[in-house]
Parts: C-alpha cells; structure tokens; sequence
C-alpha cells in the first residue's frame, strides 16, 4: 500500500470514528480533548461534532494558520505530557490524540504514558480514540464500527472507576 493510500484510510477511520463515538457518547458530562492540533482539520470536526462542549487542545509546535481559530484559553501549549497532565482526573468525555509520526520506535514509545494519561483524564463512560493503541487499567475497547479495518484505529472506553 502506498502512504498515500495508507494516508487516507487512516484519516477515513479517525473520522468515521470520532463521529461513531460522538453518537454513542450521549450525555457523559465532560471536555473534549484534542491532542496534536496539527493543521486543526480534525480540531474542526470536533468543534462540528460537540457545538455545545469546550473543545480543548494541545500543541507543542503551533503553526502560524488563519485558517485555525482556537478561543483563548483552549489552545494549550507544550509537550502534552505535561500540560494534559495538569487537568483534573476525570474531567474528559472524549479524548483524541493524533500524535503518532509513522515511525515505529518513536510510535512505540507513546505507551509508556498515553494510556496512563487518557484513563486517567476520561471520565466512566467518555471515550478515547487514537491512531496508537491505548491499553491501560479502567479502558475497554469498544466496537468500531464496520467501515474501519481492524487494527487501523483504535477506540476505547473508560469503565467506572
Ligand atoms: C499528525 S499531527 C495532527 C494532525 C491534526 N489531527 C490535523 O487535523 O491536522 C500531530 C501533531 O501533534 C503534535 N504533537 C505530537 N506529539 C506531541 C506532544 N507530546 N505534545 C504536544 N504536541 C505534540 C505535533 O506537533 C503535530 O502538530
């Protein structure tokens, strides 16, 4: 498969389920938490996804984009490892984090603290979604639906505490 190929059935899948877990989210209270803002495509879609929640995001490397508006106070700069780590257990009904580079070694190294951190800022019942397995005390995966490959993107849900 070309990355061109590979490049569009990952971002088909991250779509297809954010929108799957923005229906089955209901009313879990809570943020949504956007981790990479990248070119803010996705950070767009959630805003389109969740009109009435705060859509908070985290960069480390902000591009200079008109095209990416974030209210003050939403765009949190630095490395998320700590900036995310400064918010309140439980606060997160959806997290998602597009952080991974496509390099093996450097992918790999997100589970020594991504699943940590998102189990412990969703709250029961919020759902994360990542490119990048999650696999952590109190999250279960969760059914994707059909239109995405296994294994492609991964999708889990926090159990109660
Ligand atoms: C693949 S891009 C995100 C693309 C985004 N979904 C979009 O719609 O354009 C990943 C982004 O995550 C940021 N990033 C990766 N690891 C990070 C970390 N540990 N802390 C903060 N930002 C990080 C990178 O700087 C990059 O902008």
């Amino acid at each position: 498969m070309s990355r061109l190929d590979s490049f569009i059935r990952r971002l088909s899948a991250q779509r297809d389920i954010l929108n799957q877990a923005a229906a089955d989210l209901g009313d879990v209270p809570g943020l949504v938490l956007e981790f990479g803002l990248g070119g803010g495509r996705t950070y767009d879609h959630l805003r389109h996804l969740f009109p009435d929640r705060r859509v908070v995001v985290f960069e480390s490397v902000p591009l200079d984009n008109p095209l990416v508006q974030v209210p003050r106070g939403d765009l949190i700069l630095g490395d998320i490892r700590a900036t995310a780590a400064g918010f309140p257990a439980g606060s997160a009904a959806l997290i998602h984090a597009d952080i991974e580079t496509g390099v093996a070694e450097t992918d790999a190294a997100l589970a020594n603290w991504l699943p940590e951190l998102v189990s412990r800022l969703l709250t029961p019942g919020g759902f994360a979604a990542s490119g990048a397995p999650l696999v952590a005390s109190g999250l279960v995966a969760a059914e994707i639906t059909p239109s995405v490959e296994a294994g492609r993107y991964h999708l889990v849900r926090r159990t109660e505490a």
